[in-house]
């Protein structure tokens, strides 16, 4: 059984370029120089026929529009069965909004990202007899698209940043961050779009999987203070950095993962330069830069 993996969207929340922003990588993207990257988002088939979605993202409807195996069959029939959600950030569920049109799938989470959605009327657009949410526990089988088994299991992260309240615990375990295991016969991914840290039960799981999307959204934890963009360090944020000695590269060294995949990476980060130290660095630890529309079958 193979699995196909097509990125729809290989960058962080903003996108490359960011509407706002003016650093190296976003007014190379707009001059063209360096290939621009739509917001966060992998779809999944295991039969070429049915796909599920891995995060909704702001971005969704040109995704759509520039991936032929996601283009309608028929008048109103869509090879797209369902959506998964990995946390309830805007960058994730935002693209939900574009799915509005009375057209059915299955929108897969945890209870504490449901309620979430909940929390914000405006997802009532989908409406629940066309939609309708699932809840999936965590560490429980579910099959989001025939021929694949998948589960949710806690990362460590943090809460949406529209919910974050006067402190904030930024390695939170729970059904708040998660990433998704698929499995069909015997092809075993993984896809962790966002994690504070590879925990030792963390690297167990991950080891001999055929494919791992991990969380790539900054080289180094003050890139976006060193570029003058924000104050946020990645830790803040909910997400382990690329380099360093805490980071994703010394992390998963010793691991046996046949594709390591970087995605959800900020507009800040050198890796996606083409041609740049930092990127040949990471290719030379065993690792690509996802890049929108890349697929994989594994
Ligand atoms: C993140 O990945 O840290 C979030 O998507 C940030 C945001 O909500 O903009
Ligand atoms: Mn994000
Ligand atoms: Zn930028």
């Amino acid at each position: 059984m193979t699995i196909r993996a097509q990125v729809l969207g290989a960058a962080a929340g903003g996108g490359l370029p960011q509407w706002n922003c003016g650093c190296t990588n976003c007014n190379l993207a707009r001059q063209g120089a360096i290939p621009a990257q739509t917001q966060s988002s992998l779809a999944i088939s295991a039969d070429g026929q049915s796909w599920t979605v891995l995060n909704a993202s702001p971005d969704i409807r040109q995704q759509l529009a520039q991936t032929a195996p996601l283009h309608p069959t028929a008048l109103r029939s869509l090879p797209l069965r369902s959506v998964v959600l990995t946390n309830g950030d805007i960058d994730h569920v935002a693209g939900l909004l574009t799915l509005r049109e009375v057209q059915p799938f299955d929108l897969f989470a945890t209870a504490g990202i449901h309620d979430v959605l909940a929390q914000n009327p405006i997802f009532d657009a989908l409406r629940g007899e066309v939609v309708p949410r699932l809840t999936i526990a965590l560490d429980t089988e579910f099959s989001p698209v025939p021929g694949l088994t998948a589960t949710l299991f806690a990362v460590p992260g943090k809460v949406p940043l529209y919910m974050e309240g006067d402190t904030v615990q930024t390695e939170l375990m729970g059904e708040q961050t998660v990433g998704v295991e698929m499995i069909a016969g015997s092809t075993r991914i993984y896809y962790i779009p966002g994690c504070a840290r590879l925990t030792d039960s963390l690297r167990s799981r991950l080891n001999g999987a055929d494919a791992v999307f991990f969380d790539g959204t900054l080289w180094q934890d003050d890139e976006m203070i060193v570029a003058g963009v924000g104050q946020k360090t990645g830790k803040r944020m909910g997400h382990m950095s690329i380099s360093g000695p805490e980071g994703s590269l010394a992390a998963f060294e010793g691991l046996d993962v046949g594709r390591k995949v970087f995605v959800h990476m900020n507009n800040t980060n050198p890796v996606l330069r083409p041609g740049s130290v930092e990127k040949a660095k990471a290719e030379a630890a065993g690792w690509t830069i996802a890049q929108d529309g890349m697929e994989l079958m594994l």
